[in-house]
């Protein structure tokens, strides 16, 4: 069956004592509020992971990393590896996002590096793809998200596919107040679950859960939610606040 997600992408932002609070707001609002297919996860800077994994140990609220390093192990000082992530119970991971392929320069083969030492690990991707304002303005949206998505995903087989969850984000929507309508989003998630159908086939297009980035919050998830290809959002403002992020959980 399909899931539906909602997840917070905190990005490089909290304290220590802010994140913790903010994780056991979350807990408290969420109690007794297990919904059958729909899942919370948070991704907390790597610093706060444990704390993250340990206060959610016995709730339902997935932990994921903001990142990962494309090397496997070794002498990369500064670098998490899937293998430590999952040593630590790190249940999911974003990769492809744009602030990262624009001020750390990311590249389609780096990212293809990360999602194969995840799927290893049994960390499950969350795929960013998104376009340029320019690109939009010039008709190129589809054309480009579909280059990211055959780039880094189309050389993994049926069964690693399965795995991956994937986030569309259009760069101008990130952080601007300008969210994609629920009509250009849903077009465009169309075209995803149909670029994945024409590849590995109708069944596991239809499994896969395609999420919206970019702006979403309190007042307008609720529209973007309720399109047939639209399976829940990757959130950044708005899921720094416990009541906003749990209102757009519950707009579903
Ligand atoms: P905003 O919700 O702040 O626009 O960020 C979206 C995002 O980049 C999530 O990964």
């Amino acid at each position: 069956m399909r899931k539906y997600i909602v997840a917070g992408n905190w990005k490089m932002n909290l304290s220590f004592d802010d994140a913790e609070e903010l994780i056991e707001s979350l807990i408290d609002l969420k109690k007794g509020d297990e919904l059958e297919g729909l899942l919370m996860i948070v991704f907390p800077s790597f610093p706060y992971l444990e704390l993250a994994t340990d206060l959610t140990d016995e709730v339902d609220v997935y932990i994921g990393s903001q990142n990962v390093s494309n090397k496997e192990k070794g002498a990369y000082t500064g670098e998490v590896s899937a293998s430590m992530l999952n040593s630590m119970d790190v249940a999911y991971c974003i990769v492809g996002h744009s602030e990262r392929r624009k001020y750390f320069k990311e590249t389609p083969e780096q990212i293809r590096e990360k999602i194969d030492l995840l799927l290893e690990q049994a960390i499950k991707p969350i795929f960013c793809c998104g376009e340029l304002v320019d690109e939009r303005n010039e008709n190129l949206h589809f054309l480009v998200v579909k280059a990211q998505i055959e780039q880094s995903l189309f050389h993994l087989n049926t069964e690693e596919i399965k795995n991956v969850v994937m986030a569309y984000e259009p760069v101008w929507a990130i952080g601007t107040g300008l969210t994609a309508t629920p009509e250009q989003a849903e077009e465009m998630h169309a075209y995803i679950r149909k670029l994945i159908s024409d590849k590995y086939g109708e069944s596991i297009a239809d499994e896969m859960s395609i999420l919206y980035g970019g702006s979403c919050n309190a007042n307008n998830a609720r529209n973007l939610f309720a399109q047939p290809n639209i399976d829940g959002g990757l959130i950044g403002g708005a899921s720094l606040n416990a009541d906003d992020f749990y209102r757009i959980y519950k707009s579903f």
